[in-house]
């Protein structure tokens, strides 16, 4: 540990050797968006909400500390399992704390929302990461709804000025973000009036879902939400899938690596999340999805992947916002792929935890890759990789899918701070190594 001004900085880096083969059955953690919304949820409903398979992740314990300095009990009663004591809409108490969501995108705008209509001020921090990312997208709209929320030219910490009375508003998103959607509905929960949300593309409709099984009446279809304020939250249960943006590393990895098999069982599949089903799938890919069913609103399935021989595609634009946090995975099945996969319109990945278009060029590039980096998307030209060092720039899934780069780099992928991983997929060298990876930590 070193502390970098007043930055605590935990560095742990990876070395991913080459590997014959993978198998076996692989359990990824819940879901991240769903553990986050399920506490938000619990917290402001009447009576105890009982989370099950939640991400045991920094990112959303972050989220659960934020929400108990604010006068929520959550207790744990085992691993993957909070129960949270609500306190309903306007029973949450004002602290002089610092609310830190650590590296969390998705607590910080959410928390932003949820906290514009309180009758108390807060201030909500983030990490080195968080503190760079663009906040305006959230505070705009909240602000047309009648918040007071200061930045810092746009960035993080917010402060929060708590006793505004806010007003419904109809908001067309300029981008596709699940966040900012679910910040304004959030938001509107405590607005009068209506609040409408309208996006240029569908995004992942959690928020959405999760009101509506507390109670609260929503209307809502893919690419708008319309909600008012004035009613209750009622405490329910809420069963976490496993994450699919967590299978996505394994999805790739079974893909390129020759002989391999391995079975993902009960994992998330809201259509707005498995975009990269639909993208490896275009690209040959062997993928089964078995067992669907419904669990807790949600569609999940088994899913099991084998290896076979990649092409590149033009990835259909439509995809993007389906497999927004899965392109780190998607470029390293790509450089695997024969021929060039070509992406568009995805500068968002620019705004993420790290610049993910960026980090996965270089990254690439050092072990030996072809990519032409454009302003919002690449062209990876398929071909041979070997060993090298890259930097993961402290982004979760820029050094998982660096792991995966290295089952099939002829020397050893060296990945600098990987500590990170913790925030979204505690457990995955572990479970990674356990199917076949030769992942080692120094
Ligand atoms: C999330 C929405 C997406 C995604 C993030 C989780 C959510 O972010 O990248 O990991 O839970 O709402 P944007 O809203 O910025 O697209």
């Amino acid at each position: 540990m070193a502390a970098v001004g007043e930055f605590i900085v935990t560095r742990l880096d990876w070395t991913s050797h080459n590997v014959r083969v993978l198998h076996g059955s692989v359990r990824v953690p819940g879901d991240k968006s769903v553990s986050h919304r399920a506490l938000m949820l619990g917290a402001l409903a009447e009576g105890s909400s009982h989370i099950r398979g939640f991400l045991e992740g920094e990112d959303t314990r972050a989220t659960a500390a934020v929400l108990q300095l604010l006068g929520v009990r959550i207790d744990a009663p085992a691993d993957g399992e909070r129960v949270v004591h609500g306190v309903g809409l306007h029973g949450l108490r004002g602290t002089a704390a610092q609310l830190d969501c650590g590296n969390a995108g998705t607590g910080m705008r959410l928390l932003a929302g949820l906290l514009a209509g309180q009758a108390f001020d807060s201030t909500l921090v983030g990490d080195e990461s968080l503190s760079k990312r663009p906040m305006r997208r959230v505070t705009d709209p909240l602000e047309r709804m009648g918040a007071k929320i200061d930045t810092q030219n746009g960035l993080p910490p917010l402060q929060v000025r708590g006793g505004q009375s806010l007003q419904g508003i109809a908001y067309t998103l300029p981008v596709a973000s699940a966040q900012v959607k679910s910040a304004l509905l959030l938001a509107g929960l405590y607005a009068k009036g209506e609040t409408e949300v309208i996006e240029p593309h569908p995004t992942r409709d959690y928020t959405e879902r999760m009101l509506a099984a507390f109670g609260w009446p929503i209307d809502f279809a893919p690419g708008r939400a319309r909600l008012s304020g004035g009613h209750t939250l009622r405490a329910t249960q809420v069963d976490v899938p496993a994450d699919f943006s967590s299978a996505a590393f394994f999805l790739v990895a079974g893909s390129i690596v020759p002989g391999s098999e391995l079975r993902l069982p009960t994992v998330g599949l809201n259509p707005r999340r498995t975009g990269l089903l639909q993208a490896l799938r275009l690209m040959g890919a062997d993928i089964r999805v078995e067992n669907e069913r419904e669990s807790g609103g949600e569609p999940v399935g088994d899913l099991v992947v084998r290896h076979a021989p990649l092409h590149g595609i033009e990835l259909p634009e439509a995809l993007v916002p389906d497999m927004i946090d899965e392109f780190p995975a998607l470029f390293v099945a790509a450089t695997a792929a024969q021929g060039k996969t070509v992406v568009r319109g995805a500068a968002e990945l620019r705004v993420k935890e790290s610049d993910r278009l960026a980090a996965m060029a270089t990254g690439l590039r050092t072990l030996g890759a072809v990519i032409d980096e454009t302003p919002d998307g690449a062209t990876i030209h398929g071909g041979p990789l070997h060993g090298g060092t890259i930097e993961s720039h402290g982004d979760h899934r820029i050094a998982m899918s660096f792991a995966v780069a290295g089952l099939i780099a002829s020397g050893a992928v060296r990945i600098n701070d990987c500590a990170n991983v913790a925030t979204s997929f505690p457990g995955f060298i572990e479970l990674a190594n356990g199917c076949g990876f030769r992942l080692e930590t120094a």
